[in-house]
């Protein structure tokens, strides 16, 4: 590396993953820019933990983009920015065709014509629908079944066409079950609304809520509750360092899992957390929730052997103790 830091913008870097991907690449001697439009990101962070630049800005706006990629140099992108929730792209399958195929398509037009070629993807475990093999591998057919999957699959292709047309380079992770916290406290997750299983039952040990809803207990596996691969959230943050300093070397375009290869059904997840927080939580058992597949583990061997990856913190406990200290910080 010269002595002068390459420049990454961060779109999404005010939200959960993107947050902690901005500390890892601050750590590993990188400058950053975040880039956000601040409706689910949090500003607060950006200004008080990550103190860095924060451009407000939607991916759809190029002539925003166009001047932010005029006014200096970046060496690449990582693209966190994307609207998640499942069930709302059900309902508001535009909303999520806007934003997270056309806002991309929109930014990777703008590199093009900046010439900036390396792009790390915030992908998903859910671009592969109903897994016909687990732990899943990376050449698992990809077949969603529900328009976030579908978004976050039609930017995949559009990647690999970029590539075969103007030599653009990405490295794309299909996450599995982001969760946990920054080890030291910083960061954490703050989704608003929440809906993911770890905050949610924090909530419930807290007393901000009564209880937690299992979704579904008659699935076909051990314990009739749905298995998910949760992977630590710094895990998730280290692994994309590793994939820019691959793409900076002249790495080809390639796909990788990112998840730790060991599922965890939603009562052993709720029992880890009456554990790690020594409160009790009342846990009610309700229909299944539409559009959850009964199983996603899976296989990352790729990220491990390509890219050296190593996650730290694979243990559920540990996930849960670093995502408790955060909620009782945050939530007060
Ligand atoms: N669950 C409950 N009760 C709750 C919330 C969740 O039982 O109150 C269950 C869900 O049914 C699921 C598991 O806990 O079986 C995990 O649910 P999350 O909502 O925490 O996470 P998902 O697996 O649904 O979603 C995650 C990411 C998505 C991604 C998806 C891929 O948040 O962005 O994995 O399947 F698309």
């Amino acid at each position: 590396m010269s002595s002068e830091k390459p420049i990454v913008l961060v779109t999404g870097g005010a939200g959960y993953i993107g947050s902690h991907a901005v500390l890892a690449l601050q750590k590993a001697g990188y400058e950053v820019v975040v880039f956000d439009n601040l409706v689910y990101g949090h500003r607060d962070i950006v200004e008080s933990v990550l103190k860095v630049e924060l451009i407000e800005g939607d991916t759809n706006d190029r002539e925003l983009l166009d001047r932010l990629f005029a006014s200096r140099s970046f060496s690449a992108v990582m693209h966190f920015a994307a609207y998640a929730y499942v069930g709302e792209s059900v309902s508001h399958p535009d909303k999520y065709y806007r934003n997270n195929v056309t806002g991309t398509l929109t930014l990777l037009e703008a590199m093009v014509a900046a010439g900036i070629k390396n792009f790390v993807f915030s992908s998903t475990c859910a671009t592969y629908g109903v897994p016909k093999i687990v732990p899943i591998p990376e050449d698992h057919p990809q077949d969603p079944i529900n328009p976030y999957g579908a978004t976050k699959l039609m930017v995949e292709r559009i990647l690999s066409d970029f590539d075969q047309a103007y030599d653009f380079k990405s490295v794309v992770f299909r996450y599995f079950n982001a969760a946990g916290a920054d080890p030291e406290g910083r960061l954490g997750e703050d989704h608003q609304p929440e809906t993911h299983l770890i905050p949610l039952v924090l909530m419930a040990a807290l007393g901000h809520r009564d209880s937690i809803s299992i979704f579904g207990t008659d699935y076909p596996t051990p314990d009739g509750t749905c298995v998910r691969d949760y992977i630590h959230v710094t895990d998730l943050a280290e692994a994309h360092v590793l994939g820019l300093d691959y793409l900076l070397k002249g790495g080809d375009s390639q796909q990788f899992n990112l998840g730790n290869g060991n599922g965890f059904s939603v009562r052993e997840v709720i029992e880890a957390a009456r554990k790690v927080t020594g409160r009790s939580i009342k846990a009610i058992e309700c229909d299944r929730r539409p559009g959850d597949p009964p199983a996603l583990v899976g296989s990352a061997g790729k990220a491990r052997s390509t890219l050296g990856w190593n996650p730290q913190y694979a243990d559920i406990e540990k996930i849960l103790t670093h995502a408790w200290v955060w909620h009782q910080k945050r939530h007060a």
